[in-house]
């Protein structure tokens, strides 16, 4: 029987195929005033640097290619029941081949009217435009943005209480909810960190495998399933 593992990532593990995290040197956020591109308050203020915001990077996305530590992901699934929860809006995960993703802070590649949430379109890699609509209503990224609920917060909780062992690839855990999934690994469930930098992490049953998630993942998987009996 496969055991269930669950993979919470977040932009480091795409930053070998091209795309930039938020807090690392060279960071978005560096660049961008998150709250001017990335937050309801900025919508509602300049929708159109909103809108050029996320088609530059839908454009980039279109470009890039899943790495090793997504293709690693995508494989294992031989080996483990894998569900991977990310925080990425890239869709990476699903190119490398996995087959159970879901995206925490929504996906570039989608696109939803500003009256409906619900009513979500595939886009690929298109613009978004101003004036793009569907009844009169206005195109939107599929995006969390800061400000906003985090809808499949309560589902990736409860998969993450399923994990049998647990993976955090690529994420600075500093944006809540997200990071909080980490305490509903279950007592005693091995949780693994992969990152090249120091993340502070308030558990001490974390094993670090301090390195990119090129080569960390990879390594990880390996130790895992030559532990696995
Ligand atoms: N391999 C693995 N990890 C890496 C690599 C790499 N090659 N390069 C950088 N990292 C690590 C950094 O050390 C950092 O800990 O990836 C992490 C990226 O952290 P953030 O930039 O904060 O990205 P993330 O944690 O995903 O941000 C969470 O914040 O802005 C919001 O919605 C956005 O989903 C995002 C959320």
């Amino acid at each position: 029987m496969r055991k269930r593992l669950v993979v919470l990532t977040g932009a480091g593990i795409s930053a070998e195929s091209g795309i930039r995290t938020f807090r690392d040197m060279g960071g978005l956020w560096e660049e961008y005033d998150v709250m001017e591109v990335a937050s309801i308050e900025g919508w509602q203020k300049n929708p159109q640097l909103v809108l050029e915001f996320y088609n530059q990077r839908r454009r980039q996305l279109k470009s890039a290619k899943p790495n090793a530590a997504h293709l690693a992901i995508a494989n294992a699934e031989n080996d483990f029941d894998i569900y991977v929860i990310t925080q990425n809006v890239d869709n990476l995960h699903e190119r490398a081949g996995s087959s159970k993703v879901m995206h925490l802070h929504g996906e570039l590649t989608k696109a939803r009217p500003v009256n409906n949430p619900n009513n979500i379109i595939d886009i690929g890699y298109n613009d978004i435009k101003w004036g793009d609509n569907i009844d009169g209503y206005q195109l939107r990224p599929h995006v969390v943005w800061f400000g906003e609920d985090v809808p499949m917060l309560t589902e990736a909780a409860k998969i993450v209480q399923t994990a049998e062992i647990f993976a955090v690839v690529g994420t600075s855990l500093n944006v809540y909810p997200a990071a909080g999934l980490l305490d509903y690994a279950p007592k005693g469930c091995p949780i693994y960190l992969i990152d090249p930098n120091d993340v502070n992490v308030w558990r001490n049953d974390v094993t670090f495998i301090k390195d990119k998630a090129s080569v960390g993942v990879p390594a990880m998987l390996k130790m895992i399933k030559d532990e696995t009996p």
